[in-house]
């Protein structure tokens, strides 16, 4: 089993040997492993079951790092790096020779970010490579905001895991990409449309909403709870189920109905930033609890609320 712990050295030392280690950041918890070792990242596909045409983002802690992962950094990259970075976006930029094809699953581009956690921010810092990190859950399943949702499904197959407390954002980094000098958001994440636009102007969008294989973080069904889980107006989707034990997710109110056995709400108080860190706390804690089937409505489309709808709709769509 694991070590659930906050010892940066210990973690830094199986690093080194190559072993995995499930890091925090202020998104979701990472599996890592050295992005230049491709033994170390071919287990993190081993572990995750996760296909390897699916790419792994690269973790590094500081501005003067990229220059040896990438060989060009537009200018409009630059900007949207020195505004958001550490945070919570992912940019795809060429890549140097020194990253694996592995980690890109062929792809000329890397995507690369510095993640906004303090201990893993201390952890590269004091390493002499990257990490290489997806999310820390087997390939499909609700990512992990905590140490224990790690613990619960992956502790059996890592070494160690950095408890750096609950995430701080609770939804994935937004990923984007260029064409020409034109952002291109691949996925909806932390960082919302809206605080791009601000600083890069009007971008395009590029969601896969299909089983295309190119971007598999995009498959049409992902985050998906073991549970039958169905998303829309809560009203409609109670009358049409007919079970007795209904497992609700809200977003800000309570849902009265007889068939309701559980309700969880996102944001009492309509914060959308509340909502996103809740939101796959919840979903595991639904998909963990004793109910029949969960129905999740969507939230306010609008900012980090695109973000949260994507994932509750890719969440429904393995039954559609
Ligand atoms: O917030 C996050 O991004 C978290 C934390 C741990 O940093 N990581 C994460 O990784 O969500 P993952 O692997 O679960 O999702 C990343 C997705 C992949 O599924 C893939 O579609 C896309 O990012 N991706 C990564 N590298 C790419 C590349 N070189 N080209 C295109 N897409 C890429
Ligand atoms: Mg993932």
């Amino acid at each position: 089993m694991a070590i659930i712990g906050k010892n940066i050295q210990e973690a830094g030392t199986f690093l080194k040997e190559g072993k995995l280690v499930a890091i925090p950041t202020e998104t979701v918890y990472g599996l890592a492993a050295n992005a230049l070792d491709e033994d170390a990242v071919l287990s993190i596909f081993e572990v995750k079951k996760r296909p390897h045409f699916d790419p792994l983002i690269v973790h590094i802690a500081n501005m003067a790092d990229i220059k040896d992962y990438i060989i060009d950094f537009p200018e409009i990259a630059l900007k949207l790096a020195e505004k958001f970075w550490p945070g919570s976006l992912t940019l795809l930029l060429p890549k140097s020779r020194l990253i694996p094809d592995l980690v890109t699953a062929g792809s000329k581009f890397v995507g690369i970010r510095i993640p906004n956690h303090s201990l893993t921010l201390e952890l590269l810092n004091s390493l002499q490579f990257p990490l290489a990190a997806p999310s820390a859950n087997p390939f499909g399943y609700i990512s992990p905001t905590n140490p224990q949702h790690v613990a619960d499904q992956l502790g059996d197959s890592i070494e160690y895991i950095l408890d750096g407390g609950e995430c701080s954002v609770g939804i994935e980094s937004t990923i984007i990409g260029f064409e020409e000098d034109l952002p291109v958001v691949m996925r909806l994440g932390g960082i919302s449309i809206d605080e791009i636009e601000k600083v890069a102007g009007p971008v395009k969008l590029q969601l896969n909403q299909s089983s295309d294989p190119i971007a598999p973080g995009q498959l049409k069904s992902h985050y998906s709870p073991k549970k039958d889980f169905f998303a829309g107006d809560l009203e409609i989707l109670l009358a049409e189920k007919s079970v007795s034990n209904a497992g609700v997710i809200s977003f800000s109110k309570k849902y009265e109905a007889e068939n309701i056995s559980q309700n969880w709400i996102l944001s009492p108080s309509e914060d959308i930033h509340e909502a996103a860190r809740n939101l796959f706390r919840i979903m595991r804690e639904a998909d963990e609890s004793e109910v029949g089937i969960i129905c999740a409505e969507y939230v306010p489309e609008e900012g980090l609320g695109l973000a949260i709808n994507d994932r509750i709709r890719r969440a429904a769509a393995n039954i559609d």
